[in-house]
């Protein structure tokens, strides 16, 4: 895959400083803790019980790494990237064993068929509309034949200017809200097929929630 591909979003930089400064309150209120949300984590035991198997896993937006470390605990061999160097520092110092990087989704540069698992995990609701099919493509071929994507991502119509986050930090970016349809066709599109859909009623965030699972067509 060529990452040069990837259209880079015009406020990456702008998002970056804004998760930088909100990572230490996303830490100390525990937000990225998959044991406090029932639905969720049934959603992800699931997603790791698929590809437990098929080969290295990457968290897309790991944040300070909660998820990356459960996941490992339940034996995927996996990795964390994140675009906030501030989340990454966390991430390192709350689960040392673990891997980490500092990176866009936009700019992973992934190897074709390389991975057995990818999660978006609440992590991909600020890429302009226009920007994430190209990422999902990037994942799509990724992923070896039959492996998965997880999304977990906000669901509604429009899109939520966000001034402030986790304990009123001032923020800037925008919150893009999918409707499940309409995330389905860009994942067809990436050459992946649905496996599984659950939306939460109960919000995360404000809003209500969406899991969607998709597998790398196997032929
Ligand atoms: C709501 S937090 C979720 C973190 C983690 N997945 C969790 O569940 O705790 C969103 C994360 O996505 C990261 N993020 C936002 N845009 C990104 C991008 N373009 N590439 C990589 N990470 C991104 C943010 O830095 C932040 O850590």
């Amino acid at each position: 895959m060529n990452a040069s591909r990837i259209e880079q979003p015009a406020d990456l930089d702008v998002v970056r400083t804004s998760y930088d400064r909100v990572a230490d309150n996303y830490v100390e209120m525990n937000l990225g803790d998959i044991t406090t949300y029932p639905w969720l984590r049934t959603a992800i035991d699931g997603f790791a019980a698929a590809v437990h198997d098929l080969g290295p896993v990457l968290d897309v937006g790991c944040g300070p790494g909660d998820m990356t470390a459960y996941l490992a605990e339940r034996g995927l061999d996996i990795s964390g990237v994140d675009l906030s160097a501030r989340m990454i520092d966390h991430a390192r110092r709350l689960h040392p064993n673990q891997r980490f990087a500092v990176a866009s989704a936009t700019d992973l540069d992934l190897a074709d068929s390389s991975l057995g698992g990818i999660l978006g995990w609440f992590s991909l609701f600020n890429l302009p509309r226009r920007i994430l099919p190209q990422v999902l493509m990037s994942f799509g071929q990724a992923l070896v034949p039959g492996g998965h994507l997880i999304i977990g991502t906000h669901m509604g119509d429009g899109d939520l200017e966000r001034t402030e986050a986790y304990g009123a930090v001032p923020v800037t970016w925008t919150t893009y809200l999918w409707q499940p349809d309409d995330l389905w066709v860009l994942l067809a599109a990436a050459g992946l097929d649905p496996v599984a859909e659950l939306r939460l009623s109960q919000s995360v965030a404000g809003v209500p929630s969406l899991v969607l699972v998709a597998q790398r067509a196997n032929h």
